[in-house]
This record gives C-alpha cells, structure tokens and sequence, in this order.
C-alpha cells in the first residue's frame, strides 16, 4: 500500500450466504484522484465490490483501506470519504430535490452549506427542480438527484454504479463532463459501466471483473495501444496445416480450418511490409488469394478477455 492510494485491497473474497463466491480473492489499489472504470459482465461482481468498501456488504476475508482508514476498525471515517451512487435508484418519493440533499450532508454530521447546495444541484442541471418532489421526476433526473445526494458530504471517493444507464446520450455526455470536473477537483473516481465506449470515454484506468476475478488492472492509454491491435486475414486456395517455421517472426495465426492465415500486428508499432509478408508467404508454397483487414474494437477486447474464460 502506498501513500497515494485511495483505496487499498487485499486478499478481498465474498461468499453470499447461498454459497456464492461473487469475490474471489481482489487486489486492488485505487490511486487518488484517477477514474478508474470497472467492466464486466452482468454477475461479475461489481456492485458487490463497491458494496464491500462502502460497507454494505461483509467481506468474508481479506482487508479493504479507504484513505488509509480500515473499513471494519475505522468504519465512520472510511465512509465519510465516500459517497455512493448506488445502481438501484433508492429516493423518498416525497421529500422535495433540495431537502434529500441537505439531508444527506446533515447524516455526515456536517454543518448546512447553502452555497454548496446551490452549486451542487446547478451542475446537474436540478436547480429549478429543488422543490419538486421526486415521485414527480424523470428516471434520469432522479439518476442526477442520486449523485447530487452522494455529493453533499463533499467526498474524496465518489462511486458511480452504472450512472448513466436509462440516462439520454446528450446527457450522459454532459456527465462525463462533470464527472472529469470532479476529478480535476482532486475526487476519486470509481465508476461501473456497460458503456464500453463510456470507459473509453472518461478513464484513466480500467479494471476487467469476471466471476468474481479482476483479470485485467491497466490504464486506458495501455490498454488502447494493445487494442489498437490491426490484422490482415488471408484467405488462402489451399488449407495450411500448421504455419511454417520460415514464418516464424510473423505475429501468425490459422483461422476458419486452416483456409484463413491471421496476420495479427499493433498498428503502433511499425508493422512487417506487406508485400514482404506476401512474398515470405509464397517461398513457403502458400497462396493468399484474398486479403482482407481489419481493426480489433475495446469492445471486442472486452468480450474476448471474458468469453476466453
Ligand atoms: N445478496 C445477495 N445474495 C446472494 N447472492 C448475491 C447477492 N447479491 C449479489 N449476489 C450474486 O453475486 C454475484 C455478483 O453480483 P453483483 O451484483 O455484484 O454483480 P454485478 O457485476 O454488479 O452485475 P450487474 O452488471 O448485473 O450489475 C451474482 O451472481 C449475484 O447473483
Ligand atoms: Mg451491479
């Protein structure tokens, strides 16, 4: 653990009281200040993970830090560092906009702050709606009157469990916004998605959970440069049994039964000549009778880190 860790995991497993293991052993560090985006399939173990350093959900081992505060000895001030939209949207229908958030900053124990107030339902586009009871709302604004409650305690860790599903696409975008301006206010950002291209969007780092697994922990700028990955799919008149070893510093696989040779490079990097592949390719005795390219998505990286397992 490092001092610039937001929060810390270790050795973090839950079993649910039917038996399933929705956290199978997490390690993880949150560095303060980053947007750090978990994917992962539908039961993957997301919100259960939020729900563990939120202290909503009991680990069954292991040992969670938020700023340095442990989460079972150092409870009250681990959760007043963090404020949490949760997945499930959970307002009193009848209590007006303003009055939920003043009284979300007033359960921290913190003193009334109009100003602040104002500001807070400003930026989410809520202040003309302050008096509206919430029964009275939108599903995307009662979303927005979520994450203006997380922030009425000013927390250093903010967690968005998918924020902006059932949210338009013209609004989530200007989410995305505030969420960066947040960040650059020095808030940490955690945030479930099933957006790729939200990820793709806002993040410094992603993490890829899986049946309770982090598979993948990388920043954004790495992680794109591997998915820049570019092919080009020969499609040969004879079936290729196994690729020649005169081949051997081509990136090569076979494909479709053998009629498909995959020529997998990083479009970064400087990739082989082409027509040097080709020629390489018929000294062999192997004739690409079509060629084809093409350019892997985060999308597909994404299905093919979890469909692998
Ligand atoms: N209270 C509970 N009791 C028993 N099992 C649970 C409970 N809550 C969640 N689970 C199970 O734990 C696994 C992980 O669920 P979780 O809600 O963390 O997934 P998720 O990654 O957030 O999924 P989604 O993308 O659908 O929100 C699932 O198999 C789920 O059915
Ligand atoms: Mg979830």
């Amino acid at each position: 653990m490092t001092g610039a860790s937001a929060i810390s995991i270790s050795g973090l497993h839950k079993t649910y009281a039917n038996g399933l293991a929705a956290l199978d052993g997490i390690d993880l560090d949150i560095h303060r200040g980053e947007i750090f985006a978990l994917l992962g399939p539908n039961g993957a173990g997301k919100t259960t993970l939020i729900g563990a350093i939120c202290g909503l959900v009991r680990p069954s081992r292991g040992s969670i830090r938020v700023c340095g505060h442990d989460i079972v000895g150092d409870y009250r001030s681990a959760r007043a560092a963090i404020g949490l939209v949760p997945q499930e949207l959970t307002t009193d229908a009848f209590v007006s906009v303003g009055d939920t958030v003043r009284f979300s900053r007033g359960l921290f124990g913190k003193p009334a702050d109009p100003a602040l107030l104002e500001r807070i339902l400003r930026n989410l586009a809520l202040w003309e709606k302050k008096d509206e009871q919430i029964r009275r709302l939108s599903g995307g604004m009662k979303r927005r009157v979520m994450i203006a409650k997380a922030l009425a305690h000013e927390p250093d860790i903010l967690f968005l469990d998918e924020p902006t599903s059932g949210v338009d696409i013209e609004l989530r975008k200007s989410m995305w916004a505030q969420v960066r301006a947040l960040r650059d206010t020095g808030v940490t950002i955690i945030l479930t998605t099933h957006y790729i291209e939200e990820a793709e969007e806002m993040a410094d780092r992603i993490g890829v959970i899986d049946k309770g697994r982090l598979i993948l922990t990388e920043t954004k700028t790495a992680l794109m440069q591997r998915m820049g990955k570019s092919q080009m799919i020969f499609t040969l008149s004879t079936p290729l049994q196994r690729i020649p070893d005169t081949l051997a510093v081509y990136d090569l696989a076979i494909a479709a039964d053998g009629n498909e040779l995959v020529y997998t490079y990083n479009a970064e990097e400087d990739a082989h000549d082409a027509s040097v592949l080709i020629d390489d390719m018929r000294a062999s005795n192997i004739r690409p009778k079509r060629i084809e390219c093409r350019q892997s998505s985060l999308e597909e990286i994404f299905m093919q880190l979890v469909g692998a397992r």
